[in-house]
């Protein structure tokens, strides 16, 4: 990775953060409790002893729960008033995929997204719906979920049922909703090695796309081209289920605004998702500060943050030799799971195994949002989902509780492939599984 990659973080500032921490030995979610559990947030150990710390100050950041405004202490406070999560780590536990919540409770890493025409925010709700406020404030509402069962039949008479789920959004405390905004739910992904993702040339992302299919291999692969407010022009967007941000500080900053409710140089209103129709919100007591550059949370503080996750390092894939592992390899791409799920990039001098192409692909009716495109899912890591997380749930919503669920609910570009599942017989499904489990 080039240095030119890496933030520099002043060394005034990382003192003047590291002595706050020592000051107020904030309670910080416990390390993780086993080394499997530490899986996705290991720190590229080559890095210099100084980069070292400061990446081991982002992951503490990462930890740290934030409490509201006014608190005793300017260093933590400014959350909400209305918030998803006191944390990132409440969403992305053990830096891996959230969970959705059991009935009747609130959710915490399934977010959901409002969306009128054109991307515009619902006008009472925002961007996005905070089941949380703070003491005197009302939340917005919560999510109740239902499924339905769809039964899948194999070629050779195996059975599998998928969950279609249904959305409600009850307890509106601001009023109904716009007849106009569409719900799109996301679950927090695992955030494995992110900073490879980000450090891939944006002209190779662009060179693989084929938005009209010109090569007809069914598969149409387009480049999520979005408006960088860090860059200010339009690049290709790597982060989120739909690659809608385009770099890792936007994504860390669009994290502690939308889902904390907390100011930062790209998004600077303190009241985060808060919109004019919610006046108390607008008006509450905040955290911007003098000492923080007029915000809750500055520069500095974003870039050690960023720093951890660019400097984190993907798991490395186990028994990639056993032979059932390779002869599911085979199918995989036999199959032509590789043609989205791009097994490797070079970058400079390295190899990585993401196992995606960064590209958006149409993936049908039965995904779809309103809008049925979404990014390949990297599948990194994914097979040590249960033992980082203690459950399976795949896919944007997590609505899959298996890796098989997962791949048929392909469909779109991916429905010959999912056909070609359909038709295996149990031995190599179980190949094409082991295979995947193995990543
Ligand atoms: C309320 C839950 C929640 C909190 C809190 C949260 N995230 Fe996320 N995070 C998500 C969801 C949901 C997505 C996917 C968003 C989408 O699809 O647009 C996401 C996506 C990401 C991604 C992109 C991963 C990828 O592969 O695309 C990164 C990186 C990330 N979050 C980092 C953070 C950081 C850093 C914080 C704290 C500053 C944070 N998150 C706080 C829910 C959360
Ligand atoms: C046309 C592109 C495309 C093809 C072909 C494709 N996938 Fe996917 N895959 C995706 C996208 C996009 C997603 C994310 C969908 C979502 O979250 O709703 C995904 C998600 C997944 C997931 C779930 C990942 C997660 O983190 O939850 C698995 C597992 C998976 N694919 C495996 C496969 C396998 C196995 C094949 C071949 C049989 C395959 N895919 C073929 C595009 C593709």
């Amino acid at each position: 990775m080039s240095d030119s990659l890496r933030y520099r973080i002043p060394l005034r500032s990382r003192t003047a953060i590291g002595i706050c921490f020592s000051l107020l030995s904030i309670a910080i979610t416990p390390a993780d409790a086993s080394p499997i559990q530490a899986a996705f947030s290991r720190i590229n150990p080559d890095l210099s002893s100084e980069q070292q710390l400061d990446a081991q100050i982002g992951r503490r950041l990462f930890r740290r729960p934030w409490i509201s405004a006014p608190a005793s202490t300017q260093t933590v406070d400014g959350l909400g008033p209305l918030y998803n999560a006191r944390a990132c780590i409440h969403c992305h536990p053990h830096n891996g995929r959230g969970r959705i919540p059991a009935t009747q409770e609130k959710p915490l890493s399934l977010v959901m997204r409002l969306r009128q025409p054109a991307n515009k925010p619902d006008p009472k709700y925002g961007y996005q719906l905070q089941p949380f406020a703070i003491a005197g404030h009302q939340s917005e509402g919560y999510i109740a979920i239902s499924y339905e069962n769809i039964p899948v039949q194999f070629d050779d008479g195996a059975q599998i049922n998928l969950r279609k789920p249904s959305y409600r959004i009850n307890g509106l405390s601001y009023g109904p909703l716009n007849p106009q905004t569409e719900y799109s739910p996301r679950l927090a992904p695992a955030l494995i090695a992110p900073g490879m993702l980000a450090s891939i040339p944006a002209s190779e992302i662009e060179i693989q796309a084929d938005p009209q299919d010109n090569n007809g291999d069914g598969v149409s692969g387009e480049v999520s081209w979005v408006w960088s407010r860090e860059q200010q022009q339009k690049i290709p967007g790597r982060f989120g289920h739909k690659a809608e941000i385009a770099t890792l500080s936007e994504q860390v900053q669009h994290a502690f605004t939308m889902d904390m409710g907390l100011s930062t140089p790209l998004f600077p209103q303190h009241a985060g998702d808060c919109t004019q129709a919610q006046e108390l919100c607008l008006s509450a007591p905040h955290g911007d500060s003098p000492q923080y550059d007029n915000l809750e949370i500055h520069q500095p503080l974003v870039n050690l943050i960023a720093h951890y996750l660019r400097h984190l390092t993907p798991p490395l894939p186990r028994q990639p030799d056993d032979p059932d592992v390779l002869a599911g390899k085979t199918l995989f791409t036999q199959i032509g799971c590789a043609s989205c799920h791009r097994p490797s990039w070079r970058l400079g001098g390295q190899s990585i195994q993401p196992y995606t192409d960064l590209l958006l692909h149409d993936m049908g009716e039965g995904l779809s949002d309103g809008n049925a495109e979404w990014r390949t899912a990297p599948l990194w890591g994914i097979g040590l989902t249960e033992q980082v997380n203690g459950n399976t749930y795949y896919l944007h919503d997590g609505r899959a509780l298996s890796l098989m669920e997962a791949i048929l609910w392909h469909g779109g570009e991916a429905q010959p492939q999912r056909d070609a599942v359909l038709a295996l017989d149990a031995t190599q499904r179980d190949q094409l599984i082991r295979f995947i489990q193995s990543l």
